[in-house]
């Protein structure tokens, strides 16, 4: 968990190659339901682009249909689920949460990095300024083509940086009254910030 650009997909993406973990990120695959061409697919659409939060009645149903698909001894960070208290409820009743990570980062700090963003269809982040591909515009995992995100706009950005300020709160409380909650400084290099979260991880790692 963590507000927008906060890292949450580097992250997740570092970890799991690392440790053979899956990732489930709500984002990229609300990205993948909304290019289907559906009614369902524009209202998605809509709403991503605009950096509101679709409900939790349709996300909850969408991430469960992906976990059931699992063997039940796969290893999975999700990635950007639970964003409402709601979820996290929903979310107990399907899977034991092992523990979770909230990554802290300023506003002016997110809206810059959100700006230097490039992504290829599967979902795998760089940053023009900070963590570019070896050759520009081309995925290194895939040599898929990079390009923005369409709720990559600053007007975006801010609206879904205030939905996250709105509900991170119970959420995180969720967790700390369960002892599954670590907090991690985001402000930091992608390195640095991925060693303060192996460390913290080192006890429930493979
Ligand atoms: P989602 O795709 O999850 O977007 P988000 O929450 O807005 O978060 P981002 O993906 O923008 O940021 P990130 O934390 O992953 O940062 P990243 O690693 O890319 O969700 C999109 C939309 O889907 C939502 O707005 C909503 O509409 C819907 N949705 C998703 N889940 C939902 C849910 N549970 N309920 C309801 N709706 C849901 O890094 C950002 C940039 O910074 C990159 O360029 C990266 O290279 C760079 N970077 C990363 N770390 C560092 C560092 N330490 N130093 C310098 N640069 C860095
Ligand atoms: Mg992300």
């Amino acid at each position: 968990m963590g507000p927008q650009g906060s890292g949450k997909g580097t992250q997740a993406q570092l970890f799991a190659r690392r440790h053979g973990y899956r990732i489930l990120s709500t984002g990229d695959i609300l990205r993948k339901e909304a290019m289907k061409g559906t009614e369902l697919a524009t209202q998605i659409s809509n709403t991503m682009n605009e950096g509101g939060l679709i409900s939790d009645e349709l996300i909850f149903k969408v991430l469960r249909n992906h976990i059931n698909e699992l063997p039940k001894t796969e290893n999975l960070i999700l990635d950007g689920f639970p964003r409402t208290e709601k979820q996290a409820v929903q979310l107990d009743s399907v899977i034991d949460v092992t523990c979770t990570i909230y990554i802290l980062l300023s506003v002016e700090e997110a809206v810059q990095r959100i700006s230097g963003r490039v992504q290829c269809p599967e979902g795998h982040t760089y940053n023009t300024i900070s963590a570019p591909p070896t050759e520009k515009d081309i995925c290194d995992v895939d040599g898929l083509t990079l390009s923005q995100r369409k709720d990559d706009n600053e007007d975006a950005v801010r609206h879904r940086l205030a939905i996250h300020e709105k509900e991170i709160a119970n959420v995180l409380g969720h967790y700390r009254t369960q002892q599954k909650l670590f907090t991690i400084h985001g402000d930091a290099t992608i390195d640095e910030v991925s060693q303060e979260i192996e460390a913290k991880l080192a006890p429930y790692a493979n």
